[in-house]
């Protein structure tokens, strides 16, 4: 028997009502599985929808349309039946660690809360256990008796993953935990999330803007364009020979490992803007900047299908066969 996905999303659409009539169709009918174990990225420009999807995956954020699945058992039976088990199972990291800890709070206070309300231990087990949680993200003791803001960024985040991880969560969902690091310091919690997966077990999915990054710690990718996903596997097979028009443009900005690769890279830059997700263009939304558009991608939606990488991809040219190559 195949096993449980840690999360399943199927037709999920969130449309955000605004003052101009039309709504903002943020996620656009997005279908997506994420196996037990696995360190998923999800990458696309600023605007597609990433961040609503995330927050929807752990019911931070209302659908319009669609399900929604943790562990096998949909996300609306949790909240309506069992939210502390679903905190139990999944954890957010927000971008901006200051919004997800109080200010006021002591770092100790802040990794106790969470075993309080869930009523894990006495005090001498919660002591035991923030050290455990100390230890686990590589901060010393001291850091206990201080504020979020006393501390570094990098710190701070780290203190926001061991918040997450008070309660033994099986999965994380990370919207942009770097980008709000300094540079210097994103490889120290990016190998920080690494080592939790491997000594954890944990499912990570972590939506990222470097797609280096991506490209090294993450065992598969979506990419998304305008609300859906257009391209989806396994991130080497998808980053060495992406299917979608859209994911090459975008993956061609990154360098790749492999040095005869590399000295052959051609930077594709997309003309134009994305379209406003208010009106996503007919058939494929992809078409208005898609350099290998042809008739039907206007008039007809391609699905996501099996492509030659082994994950799928929504594209026509895909769909019958031709590798298109931008
Ligand atoms: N609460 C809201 N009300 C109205 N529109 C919203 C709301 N939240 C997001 N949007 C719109 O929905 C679309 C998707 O936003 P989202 O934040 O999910 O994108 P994103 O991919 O995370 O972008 P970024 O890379 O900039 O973080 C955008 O057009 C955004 O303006
Ligand atoms: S369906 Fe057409 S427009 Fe869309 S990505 Fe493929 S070739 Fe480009
Ligand atoms: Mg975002």
């Amino acid at each position: 028997m195949p096993e449980t996905p840690a999360i399943d999303v199927s037709g999920v659409k969130v449309l955000f009502q605004t003052g101009g009539g039309r709504a903002v169709r943020a996620v656009d009918g997005v279908d997506l599985t994420v196996p037990a174990g696995v360190f998923h990225g999800i990458v696309g420009e600023s605007g597609c929808g990433k961040t609503t999807l995330a927050r929807a995956m752990i019911g931070l954020q209302a659908v319009n349309e669609g399900t929604i699945s943790i562990a096998g058992r949909p996300l609306k039976d949790w909240q309506a039946n069992d939210r502390k088990g679903l905190a139990r199972r999944v954890q957010f990291v927000f971008q901006d660690p200051l919004g997800s800890l109080s200010r006021r709070q002591s770092i100790q206070q802040s990794l106790e809360e969470p075993l309080v309300i869930h009523g894990m231990g006495n005090s001498a087990d919660r002591r035991r256990r923030i050290g455990e949680l100390l230890e686990l993200v590589g901060l010393p003791q001291t850091a206990l008796a201080r504020t979020p803001r006393s501390l570094s960024g990098g710190q701070r985040q780290r203190v926001a993953i061991a918040r997450a991880l008070a309660l033994e969560p099986s999965i994380l969902i990370c919207d942009e935990p770097l980008s709000a690091l300094d540079v210097s310091i994103r490889a120290q919690i990016v190998a920080l999330f690494a080592e939790l997966r491997h000594k954890l077990g944990l499912t990570i999915v972590m939506i990222a803007h470097d797609l280096a990054i991506v490209r090294e710690i993450c065992t598969s990718v979506s990419v998304m364009y305008l609300g859906r996903i257009a391209e989806a596997g396994v991130t080497e097979a998808v980053f060495a020979d992406a299917a979608h028009p859209y994911s090459q443009a975008l993956l061609s900005a990154v360098p790749s490992p492999d040095p005869i690769v590399e000295a052959t890279r051609r930077r594709v830059i997309l003309a134009g803007d994305p379209p406003s997700p208010s009106n996503p263009p007919s058939g494929c939304r992809f078409h208005t900047r898609c350099p290998l558009s042809f008739e039907r991608c206007s008039r007809e939606e391609p699905m996501l299908r099996p492509a030659p990488h082994g994950g799928i991809a929504a594209c026509h040219l895909v769909e019958s066969g031709v590798h298109g190559q931008i």
